[in-house]
């Protein structure tokens, strides 16, 4: 049903996952609207940039971006061509009206919470800048278009799925609860629908995502609330699902429900992200985390009880405000004692509005500088271990893509390991036992052990 005269939409994803989920919304409602996307930005009628806020490089390269599209669009203008500059995410949320100042030429800003008005912002646009970073009453959600069947198909056999966003525990270094709004979840049914939508389409492995996941607590048909381990049940049982998987936790919502569906359903992979960002008690109390460098020990412990095989990836921050060498040798040692398959290191990064911009102590920035070195040394030590100690295992690898060399397949490990291997094209959309045979460069080299279990 593709109009002729299709416009052409380019959408830059930048930041999270949400965001990279967000961008394929924003293409869906624009579709019954004559849009196609394009990846190239010369034949765009329409260029909207997902921008992340998280920290201070994040955002500055917004205003670098629009910088060159304010040429392009310059250009286009001179020869009677229409193209619109559109700025949305967490940047456009948080800082609208500077960036409607600095960048006349942006014809559109709009915040995550107005995509499904995305069509009717577009119509007013001609005039000045229009700017959307309310927070509406209505559900996005129920008012973004899903996509047409063959669009999901061409995404592939993983997809993301919002289930949870906004957040409201504040810790004090980050944008996101100004940025995303109050936590809110979204119904069971609707995300069911969505669920079934995507397994129609071939999907096999969905990742719910969330700013706070884990503190998802949709109503059911009946008006009850759920938690995301009875919600991660209810997907399972939608014939096509294989794999669930559920990005960003927060220590404190890992309740014992979420545990025991670790424990009970296997369709839940064993990797979870848990970020800690320190190891100093005395440091997460500052950053507002709500939970001591003990508890998050314990909950992993709960976790590994739960389900041995558990890999962990986590998040780390150097050089929040105060952050002394007995501090940071505490996250040294809170990241030996867990043993991350992998991990997410940042310099602290001041950020506007947030409670730790006001904080005196800065750490100077060759001391982050020479903290995260020594962290990263560290968290790449353990990546490489996890990963040299998952050769001669037999993993169940869902065969995703055609490989880079001819005959080969690629996929992916449980723990979200990109794996290569020979096979026929057929097993693609399988999960095969793969024997793990060598270690690459972010990847490992298998070998099929036996037949395929069918789609
Ligand atoms: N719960 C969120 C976290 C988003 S931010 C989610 O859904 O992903 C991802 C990571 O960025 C955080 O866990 C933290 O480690 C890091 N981060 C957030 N704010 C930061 C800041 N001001 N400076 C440096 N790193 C930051
Ligand atoms: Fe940010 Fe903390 Fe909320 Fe995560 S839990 S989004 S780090 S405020
Ligand atoms: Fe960035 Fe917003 Fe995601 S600030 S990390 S795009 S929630």
């Amino acid at each position: 049903m593709t109009p002729t005269n299709a416009k052409k939409v380019f959408i830059k994803t930048y930041g999270c996952q949400m965001n990279v989920y967000d961008s394929d919304r924003m293409a869906d409602a624009l579709a019954p609207h004559g849009y196609e996307p394009t990846t190239d930005v010369a034949v765009a009628d329409l260029v909207v940039l997902n921008t992340c806020h998280i920290r201070e490089k994040a955002s500055e390269k917004v205003f670098s971006e629009i910088g060159r599209l304010k040429e392009l669009r310059a250009e286009r203008r001179a020869n009677g061509e229409d193209f619109l500059i559109g700025v949305a995410g967490c940047v456009a949320q948080a800082e609208g009206e500077e960036i409607a100042r600095r960048a006349p030429a942006v014809d559109l800003i709009f915040g995550p919470q107005a995509y499904h008005r995305l069509p009717d912002l577009l119509a007013r646009t001609g005039g000045g800048t229009v700017v959307d970073t309310d927070f509406p009453e209505e559900d996005k959600f129920a008012h973004l278009p899903a996509p047409a069947k063959e669009v999901t198909v061409a995404r592939g056999l993983t997809a993301f799925l919002t289930v949870q966003e906004g957040c409201d525990k504040f810790c004090s270094f980050c944008v996101v609860p100004y940025t995303r709004g109050a936590e809110t979840s979204r119904p069971v049914e609707q995300v069911l629908a969505e669920a079934r939508g995507l397994a129609e389409a071939g999907v096999r492995e969905i990742t719910l995502l969330g700013q706070n996941v884990n503190a998802y607590h949709g109503l059911d048909a009946a008006g009850s609330p759920i938690g995301l381990g009875e919600l991660c049940h209810r997907l399972a049982a939608i014939p096509g699902i294989a794999r669930l998987r559920y990005t960003t936790s927060h220590p404190l919502d890992m309740g014992d429900d979420l545990i025991a569906a670790h424990r009970d359903l296997d369709t839940l992979m064993p990797y979870l992200h848990l970020p800690v960002q320190s190891g100093s008690d005395r440091i997460l109390r500052a950053m507002n985390r709500r939970h001591s460098r003990a508890q998050y020990l314990d909950i992993i412990g709960r976790i590994r009880a739960a389900r041995p095989d558990m890999a962990l990836s986590g998040d780390f921050i150097v050089g929040f405000p105060g952050e002394t060498e007995a501090d940071f040798a505490d996250t040294l040692s809170i990241v030996r004692e867990v043993g991350y398959a992998s991990a997410f290191t940042f310099k602290y990064s001041t950020r506007p509005g947030t409670p730790g911009a006001a904080l005196g102590d800065q750490v100077p920035e060759p001391v982050k500088v020479e903290r995260l070195a020594r962290l990263n040394e560290l968290v790449v030590r353990q990546t490489r271990d996890f990963a040299a100690a998952c050769v001669g295992r037999t993993f169940d690898v869902l065969l995703e893509k055609r490989g880079r060399n001819p005959g080969q397949l690629g996929g992916r490990s449980p723990y979200l390991q990109a794996v290569h291997l020979d096979g026929p094209e057929r097993l693609i959309g399988t999960i095969a036992k793969v024997e793990i045979v060598a270690t690459g460069n972010n990847s490992l080299a298998g070998r099929l052990a036996s037949a395929a279990v069918p789609a």
